[in-house]
């Protein structure tokens, strides 16, 4: 007879995190003693050979499992994934580094089990939580900041909406898995924004550890994820996440421009014409390294491809160019204000630059 399946699925996503799978596996065997559980890695192929590591536990315990996923980054996607190749009724979700308590998992699952809610989120912001000694103060600071935004979004009483760690039933994921983003970090927000009808929720505090070993994948780039998710989520989904990043970068370009601009000038370039056209050169491919360590990050083109995509983004950036003045003109011509007009123009060039750019630069369709 097979063993009984199990009641409960852990995801864990992970990204180098060899050295802390054995000790996770031992504190969640701990926790969860006498109920049937299973642990489910999902790893992007981590060069310190996570997988492979997962594997070998799985080798003598049944309860673990491994997805190995190649030539893919993303925590949002990982933690998809994982869910959606469980069968339990309830799922959790949480890293692998050792910040996360398991202790409270128990806790977690039994209030799903008495339906008391559809989703339980460990919470450093709650009676009993506390991030203490994981969190630096800037990092406190942008996580807040974040979290408060993205509270206005969802109003589900949800307090640590950045929350990498969740218990839920697998059901109501299920149903709403199609139209979750799979690029990003924020999957707790996702998940709340996104469930129809909204999920009942409750909190669970916990103390956030600091790390142990590795590093935080957490950045610039996960912050801009999240104000991403935030658009596209309060646009209705019209706006993809990663246009915005793609028009913040430009935003910043312009800057990039002006200031090249100003000290070709200074540096004595006498004609504007060519000074402009520096300026141009300069400000487009820091937007295409920019984009390409951020905007497009889970996608980063390397060495000659990387080369050759910066050619193609200068391509696509001068139709884009001429997109925009053609726009404004036409606009300009059938009676609009010149900053109506101007707009349409910069609308539209940002919109050809970002399409065209994910597709031929970068391979994206979304
Ligand atoms: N599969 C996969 N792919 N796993 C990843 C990736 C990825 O691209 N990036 C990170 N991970 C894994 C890490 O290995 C770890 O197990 C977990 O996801 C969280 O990553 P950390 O880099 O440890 O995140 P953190 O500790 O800085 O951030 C924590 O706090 C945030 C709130 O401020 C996490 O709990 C986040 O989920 C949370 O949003
Ligand atoms: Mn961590």
């Amino acid at each position: 007879m097979a063993s009984p399946p199990p009641h409960v699925s852990i995801i864990v996503p992970t990204f180098n995190e060899a050295h802390t799978v054995a000790e996770l596996t031992r504190r969640l065997d701990s926790a969860l003693a006498g109920m049937a559980w299973e642990v489910i890695f999902v790893d992007d192929d981590s060069p310190d050979g996570t997988a492979a590591a997962v594997k070998s536990l799985a080798s003598a315990d049944t309860r673990v499992r491994c997805i190995r996923r190649v030539n893919r980054r993303g925590l949002s996607g990982a933690c998809i994934e994982g869910i959606l190749s469980s069968a339990a009724p309830i799922v959790a979700v949480m890293d692998g580094d050792l910040q996360h308590d398991e202790t409270i998992l128990p806790g977690m699952i039994a209030r799903l089990d008495r339906d008391e809610c559809d989703i339980v989120v460990g919470s450093r912001l709650v009676e009993g939580g506390s991030s203490a000694d994981g969190f630096t103060a800037s990092r406190a600071f942008a996580s807040n900041f974040a979290i408060r935004m993205a509270g206005m979004l969802v109003g589900s009483g949800v307090t640590d909406l950045t929350s990498g760690y969740f218990a839920m039933k697998r059901e109501p994921f299920e149903a709403m898995a199609p139209r979750l983003t799979t690029s990003g970090f924020k999957i707790l927000l996702d998940v709340l924004a996104t469930a129809q009808p909204p999920l009942r929720a409750s909190e669970a505090g916990y103390r956030f550890r600091s790390r142990f070993a590795g590093e935080s994948k957490f950045d610039a780039r996960a912050m801009g994820d999240f104000v991403g998710l935030i658009v596209h989520k309060a646009t209705g989904g019209a706006i993809p996440p990663r246009f915005v990043m793609f028009i913040a970068v430009g935003g910043f370009g312009v800057a990039v421009h002006l200031l090249t601009l100003r000290l070709a000038m200074d540096l004595g370039v006498e004609n504007f014409t060519l000074a402009q056209s520096i300026a141009t050169v300069v400000a487009m491919t820091s937007n295409f390294i920019v984009n390409n360590t951020l905007t497009y990050a889970d996608c980063k083109l390397k060495g000659a491809k990387a080369l050759v995509g910066l050619l193609q983004f200068y391509a696509v950036c001068g139709v884009g160019a001429i997109a925009n003045v053609g726009v404004a003109s036409w606009m300009f011509g059938m009676d609009q204000a010149w900053w109506v007009a101007a707009l349409a123009g910069v609308v539209m060039g940002s919109v050809w630059n970002y399409t065209m750019s994910s597709m031929f630069v970068w391979g994206k369709k979304d």
